[in-house]
């Protein structure tokens, strides 16, 4: 009889293993934030949160295969592909290594290497969690190698080591996040909403827009979201909504890139309810009535120099799923 050795066991022939996919794709979803409190920053470098998420209907797609040998690859297609991480640095590598280690026996291989593909259409370094939602997607992929059972809060543990946002990406809709937005509860969302997301020509980094933040004064205590925003969502009052939407990080962000300024006049000049900066930017977020108010403020929008490009998309939409394929079903 084979046999094999990984990590501290010796293992036999799997019985179990023709039972495994060899390929599984878990298709993830973008976030925007419809309000972010923003409390002042504490000694471990980060600032308190509270936030009201919302998964919208722009996708990326992540594949894992297994391999005959050990190793990691990791690839990347679509938009802006040249510009992310192939190696351990990329969160979905390092989701693939956690659920790896974390899941040693389920994994049940000799050979414990895997192929990450991404296809990417979420924009990158965005404020919209691309890289997190790449992380949740990998993270359930290699649950479901396991066959592992695919409860997303049996992940969320791992979920938010990986990060703060990617315990959302894993469960989607709408969620109200606490602590650096991975303490999550579900809010009840009534009716969709219709987005135009204007992506920008030039990234805006993260830790800037915090040290901004922090450099106009900050807001002890300002980790609250509005309670008339989840009263509005509720009741999907969708005018209610658009009034009670807020980001903390829109006036640091402003500061920094004062341009988007512009795009969100004229985008509400063209008739969006609300525009806001979409977490900490560049990218900016319009919530329009329907799918003719979209067509206006992304034809505006789109032709401004600092804008790179639009899209639409509504929401909510639902949080990291397998999809159905030849091998590795689980319609
Ligand atoms: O979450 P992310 O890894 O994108 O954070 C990048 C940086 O942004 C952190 O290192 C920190 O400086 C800042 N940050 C913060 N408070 C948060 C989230 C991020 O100060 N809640």
């Amino acid at each position: 009889m084979n046999s094999c050795r990984y990590g501290k066991h010796m293992m036999m022939d799997d019985p179990f293993n023709v039972l495994r996919p060899r390929t599984v794709t878990v298709r993830v979803s973008a976030k925007v934030n419809l309000a972010l409190g923003v409390g002042s920053l504490e000694l471990d470098g980060f600032h308190p949160l509270a936030t009201v998420f919302e998964a919208i209907g722009i996708h990326d797609e992540v594949t894992l295969t297994r391999r005959d040998d050990n190793r990691i690859t990791l690839t990347v297609a679509g938009e802006d592909a040249d510009q992310i991480p192939t190696d351990e640095t990329n969160l979905a590598w390092r989701a693939v290594e956690l659920v790896r280690e974390e899941f040693d026996m389920e994994w049940g291989e000799c050979n414990r290497g895997v192929d990450i593909h991404i296809d990417k259409s979420i924009p990158i370094a965005g404020g919209m969690a691309g890289g997190s939602a790449d992380a949740a997607g990998a993270l359930l992929a290699a649950a479901a190698l396991c066959r592992l059972p695919e409860c997303p809060e049996n992940l969320h543990p791992l979920a938010a080591q990986l990060g703060s946002d990617v315990p959302f990406c894993l469960m989607g809709g709408v969620a109200l996040g606490r602590g650096r937005g991975d303490r999550l509860a579900p809010v009840i969302c009534r009716g969709r909403h219709h987005w135009v997301i204007a992506t920008s020509k030039q990234g805006l980094s993260t830790p800037a827009v915090y040290h901004r933040f922090d450099q106009m004064g900050g807001n002890p205590g300002g980790e609250s979201v509005p309670n008339t925003l989840i009263a509005a969502l509720t009741r999907g009052d969708l005018d209610a909504v658009a009034a009670t939407m807020s980001n903390d990080l829109q006036a640091p962000a402003l500061d920094l890139r004062p341009e988007l300024g512009e795009v969100l006049a004229v985008g509400q000049h063209a008739g969006a309810l609300t525009g806001l900066v979409s977490g900490s930017g560049p990218t900016c977020a319009f919530l329009v009535r329907d799918i003719v108010g979209a067509k206006k403020v992304s034809a505006a929008v789109s032709s401004l120099p600092q804008v790179d490009r639009t899209r639409t998309a509504f929401g909510p939409v639902a949080g990291a799923q397998v999809l159905p394929g030849p091998e590795g079903s689980f319609a």
